[in-house]
Parts: C-alpha cells; sequence; structure tokens
C-alpha cells in the first residue's frame, strides 16, 4: 500500500514510518523537514495521487487551546481537502487515551480535529484511541504495540 504518513519525523511518527516500511508498504513522510508545510497546504496533491491511506501524527508544540485548535484545524483541513480530491480512502489520526469531554488547552485541538474528520471524511476516519504518554514506550519491541488494538471507527467510540 501506498501510505502517506504527516508528522513521520516526529515522536511518533518515526515509529510508524519505520513499522510501515519494515512491512513493504511505499511511505510518502509529510513534514516541514520534508519540505512540505501542512499549515500553508501547499504540495499535497502529488503526494496523496495513488494513496490508499494518510495517517496524521503530526503535533504542534503548546499547551493553550488557540494555537492548538488553530494548528490541527488547519493541517486537518489541509489533509483532508486533498484526500478527498485524490480519493484516498481511508484516514488515521492519532488520539490520547481519556480525551473525550477535556475540551481544552492542548486537547482542545485535537477534539476540533475530530469533529472536522467526522464531517469531512465520513466513514473513512479511524482514530487510534489508547494512546496514553509514548515516550517512555516508544522504544518497546515491535509486536508489543499494535495498531489493531489502537483503531476504532467513530461509529464505536467505545476504547476497547
Ligand atoms: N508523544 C506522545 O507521548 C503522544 C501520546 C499520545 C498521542 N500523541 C499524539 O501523537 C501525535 C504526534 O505527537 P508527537 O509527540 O510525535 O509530536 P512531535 O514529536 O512534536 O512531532 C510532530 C510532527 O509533526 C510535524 N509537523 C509539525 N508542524 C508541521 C507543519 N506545519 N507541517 C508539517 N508537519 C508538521 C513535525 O515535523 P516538522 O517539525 O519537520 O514539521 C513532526 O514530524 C500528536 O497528535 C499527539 O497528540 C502523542
Amino acid at each position: 500500500m501506498k501510505l502517506v504518513i504527516a508528522g513521520g519525523t516526529g515522536t511518533v511518527g518515526r515509529h510508524v514510518v519505520a513499522a510501515a516500511a519494515a512491512r513493504g508498504h511505499q511511505v510518502v513522510t509529510l513534514s516541514r523537514r520534508s519540505g512540505h508545510d501542512l499549515t500553508a497546504g501547499t504540495g499535497l496533491r502529488e503526494a496523496m495521487t495513488g494513496a490508499d491511506a494518510v495517517i496524521d501524527v503530526t503535533s504542534v508544540l503548546t499547551l493553550a487551546a488557540k494555537p492548538s485548535i488553530r494548528f490541527f484545524e488547519t493541517v486537518t483541513r489541509a489533509l483532508s481537502d486533498a484526500e478527498r480530491q485524490a480519493g484516498v480512502g481511508h484516514h488515521v489520526a492519532l488520539s490520547i487515551v481519556g480525551i473525550d469531554g477535556v475540551d481544552a488547552g492542548y486537547y482542545a485541538g485535537k477534539l476540533a480535529r475530530r469533529r472536522i474528520l467526522e464531517l469531512s471524511l465520513p466513514g473513512r476516519y479511524w482514530r487510534a484511541a489508547r494512546s496514553g504518554v509514548l515516550r517512555g514506550t516508544a522504544d518497546a519491541p515491535r509486536g508489543t504495540i499494535t495498531f489493531d488494538d489502537w483503531l476504532e471507527s467513530p461509529d464505536h467510540t467505545r476504547q476497547r
């Protein structure tokens, strides 16, 4: 599969990129370091062409609601617009365990992102929701954390 991994150079993203590449997937990484500023939304058409799925593990360094909302809304709109135009079938966004109902600070941006995805990509959006703080576990042996454990659709919002 061709996987577009937004934020693929980050703390989480580099492990996602490594896991996808190890499974033989074609990976396109989107980040400023790889020449794509998702707040500007440019150059996405080429990246999305022929893609099977987008995995969004971007983030912004803030604890405040306003910049978090601005970042996640802008990036999510840019990605979902480009995905719709290219006919990409799936979008996975990494959430945070326990985030539901905490519409404040950094979390407010992540909840804003979810609202946009539910409207803009109905039926195509899955969130990886069992994720707590990963800094201590990101180097866990491959197989300790599996995507199958994490994924849930918006129609099944209860965490497993
Ligand atoms: N880390 C955790 O413990 C943890 C736990 C639960 C959930 N999560 C979630 O996982 C996701 C990733 O978190 P993280 O800790 O891996 O973040 P991170 O280390 O700060 O990485 C953020 C990624 O986003 C990219 N990025 C930032 N601004 C961008 C822009 N304008 N255009 C394109 N790419 C941009 C960065 O690359 P450039 O700087 O090159 O642009 C980088 O690849 C977030 O949604 C976070 O809420 C993280």
